[in-house]
Parts: structure tokens; sequence; C-alpha cells
């Protein structure tokens, strides 16, 4: 196979592989994706994590287009989830490499994914590991993403390698942050930052609180997914403080299914409220928009709108499959509403109010039902609806 690395700084390249066709990460919609691992050309050669196994031709042809596979020296394991870790048994194999090292927990996931023909050092929080001409030290992430994650950087040349964090399922041949549309970037990243690293906001504030005392020089953020960030370092770091600590906007999500667009019509009368009370609203019907992308606008939503019929009294799938997903991601910053149609057995609003109480959401409303068909009367007490949760959130929230 012929691939070459990338250059970034005089001592470190990438060396990952590209996925053109990756399309779903465990029910995010994505658009291909790269797994990102990294060469640094110290006196003690150095790769950085690895990529997923049907992609270990692609790193050993970009590490041979710069130095023999053989000449490696170390493994840094930062992440021992699948996608960064699937290969490194065989380039261990192949490279038999003086030392791998992974943090504590990374030593431990290691050992139960993989049967390694080495030992695997562990290395903490603080710890510096000498490359000979630099060095490397180690932050503990733990929990961003999985209970081993831990982000390596290099002294001299300032470069953070994260991991999953600051990461973007985009494939592109595009390495840099700065080659890649500014509105292309952010949405990419909020949408990683939505669909993987969400359930560990209060971590990552604490994180992102904790970094400026490290007194870092950090010139290149290296994460294990997406571009290299060289020139929105800060916008990143921006980011991910915003979004690890979310407030009310006056953002109102109106997401909904319909069967025979009752429930539609409700959702539209009840967004001509949310505009007359000055809130803002995004429909987003789940026949039309995927749920990882429903859930990336929630990060910054002051109100989750939910509709949805009764169906056999129960939800119809795609929403109860989307609330199920969202459950996950811990969302818990917006409040919740809910509305629907149904026939003869007025269920869904009650299982969706269930289902934001189980969510610890606030309710905005108790919620709005009509049977069959929404007549002038039910449109109006919809419009009411969208009025009331305007109120509450124009009292309650910062500019949206
Ligand atoms: Fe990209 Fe948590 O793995």
């Amino acid at each position: 196979m012929k691939a070459h690395a990338v250059k970034l700084t005089d001592k470190v390249y990438w060396v990952g592989a590209i996925d053109w066709s990756l399309k779903e990460f465990h029910g995010y919609d994505t658009q291909g994706t790269t797994y990102n691992a990294y060469l640094i050309l110290a006196d003690k050669i150095t790769l950085i994590d690895t990529v997923k196994a049907e992609f270990k031709d692609e790193l050993l042809a970009r590490i041979s287009s710069v130095i023999e596979p053989e000449k490696i020296d170390y493994i840094v394991s930062n992440h021992a989830e699948m996608d960064h870790s699937g290969s490194l048994p065989e380039m261990i194999q192949r490279i038999m490499p003086e030392k791998v090292f992974a943090s504590k927990e990374g030593v431990k996931a290691l050992i139960e994914h993989f049967e390694l023909p080495v030992e695997v050092n562990e290395v903490s929080a603080g710890d510096e590991l000498s490359l000979g001409n630099l060095n490397l030290s180690f932050i503990e992430t733990r929990m961003i993403h999985w209970p081993d994650s831990m982000f390596t950087y290099l002294k001299e040349e300032g470069v953070l390698f994260s991991q999953d964090a600051f990461g973007m399922h985009l494939a592109s041949t595009e390495r840099f942050d700065d080659q890649i549309k500014p509105g292309k970037i952010e949405y990419e990243a909020a949408k990683y930052y939505a669909n993987i690293i969400n359930p560990y906001s209060n971590l990552v504030a604490k994180l992102m609180d904790k970094l400026p005392g490290l007194n870092l020089d950090i010139k290149l953020i290296a994460p294990d997914h997406g571009p290299v960030w060289r020139s929105h370092i800060e916008d990143a770091f921006k980011w991910y403080r915003q979004w690890s600590k979310p407030e009310r906007t006056k953002k109102a999500l109106v997401v909904y299914e319909t069967m025979w667009h009752s429930t539609e019509k409700m959702a539209s009368a009840i967004a001509e409220g949310l505009i007359e009370g000055g809130a803002i609203p995004k429909i987003m019907p789940l026949d039309t928009f995927h749920s990882s992308d429903i859930v990336t606008e929630l990060l910054d939503a002051g109100a989750l709108v939910l509709g949805c019929p009764t169906f056999n009294s129960a939800l119809l799938p795609p929403v109860a499959a989307f609330l199920e997903y969202a459950r996950g991601l811990k969302f818990r910053h917006m409040m919740g509403a809910s509305f629907g149609s149904y026939g003869w057995s007025p269920k869904s609003v009650k299982l969706m109010n269930e289902a934001f109480e189980n969510m610890r959401i606030e309710l905005a409303h108790e919620g709005m039902q009509t049977k069959y068909v929404p007549n002038d009367e039910a449109m109006q007490e919809c419009f009411d609806m969208g009025l009331a949760i305007a109120k509450k959130l124009t009292n309650t929230t910062q500019e949206g």
C-alpha cells in the first residue's frame, strides 16, 4: 500500500488512517472519520496510538514513508477503545518495541482486550518520560472518553495528544483545522462532543479549569479523530468550556414524529407560539433529521419540545429510540415538554413526561394531547403552550 506521513512539526508526523466510508458509529451518523496515530522522531522513536485493526496496513505504510517501523522504540496508548488499539497487537508483534505505555486503567483495558506479547508499563498523571532529546508528560483524563483515557504532552514541540477529546468524525484529505471551513469545524467538533463526550461534561469542565494551571505551551492539539488543531486552539478550548457548562438559551428544539399529520400540525402551532413569545424554535422532524444531529442542537438549547402520537398504547419507535439515545448522553440543562395526538388511548404525553423525569429534565409544561385531528381550539392550546414555554425561556435564559 502507498500512503505518506504528514509532517506536523520538525519531530512529529501524522501516520493515521482515513476511513472514507464510516457512516455509523454507535448511533452517530458520521461523514467517515480518521483514526489518527502520531510518530515522534526523538532519540527514542515513539508511536502515539494506533488505528482500527483493518487499517493497520495504512498505518504501516505511512510510518514506512518516514522510517522503518521496526525502529520504533516506544508505543504510548492514550486510549484503549478499539478504533485506536485494534492494530496494537499486530504492531507490537511486528515492531517488538522496547516498551509500551498506558495509564493504569489503560494497562488493565489492554490486557482485557488483547493477548499482548509484551508487558504494558503504567504511567500516571504528572509522570515524565524521557525520549532522550525530547520529553513526554501525561495528563489524567479519565472517562474522556473511557476510564483509561489520558492525554500525552510533548513538551519541546508543544503538542498535546488528546485522544478522543477535541476530535471529530470527519474524513478529509486536509490534516489541519485551518484547511477546513470554520463553520464546518465548529459543527463537527460540536457533533462529536454532543454524541461522544457530553455524558462526561462534569469531568470536561474540571479538566478545562485545570489545564491553564499546567502551564502548557500548546502549539498543536493532536486528537485521535479529525484534523489537528493549530489555528483554532483557543476556539476549541472556548467551545469545550461552553459545552461542558451549558446554559439555557432561548432556542427551543421542536422534535416530533407524526402518523397522519396531526402531531405535525400541533408542532407548527407550538412553534408559532414559541416565536410569538420571543423564543427561537428550531423544527427537527425525526424522519428528516438524524438523532445525532438533533442532539448536537441540544448543546445550546433551552428547551426540547417533543411530539409523538400514541401508537399501540406506546410511543412510535423512532421517538422511543431518540429518547433512549438522548438519555444516555445525559442532556439535563434544558427544559422538556411533550405533545401528541391519539385515537382512543392518550398515552404518549404521559410516557414522554415520564421519560423526561427519568432523564432528570425539568418540565416546562404539563403537555398537550389532542384526539385524532386538532381542531381550532386544540391548535390555540398548542399555540398557548408554545407561548408558555417561551415565557419560561425568556424569563430564565441567556440570549440564544
Ligand atoms: Fe475514538 Fe473512544 O474512541
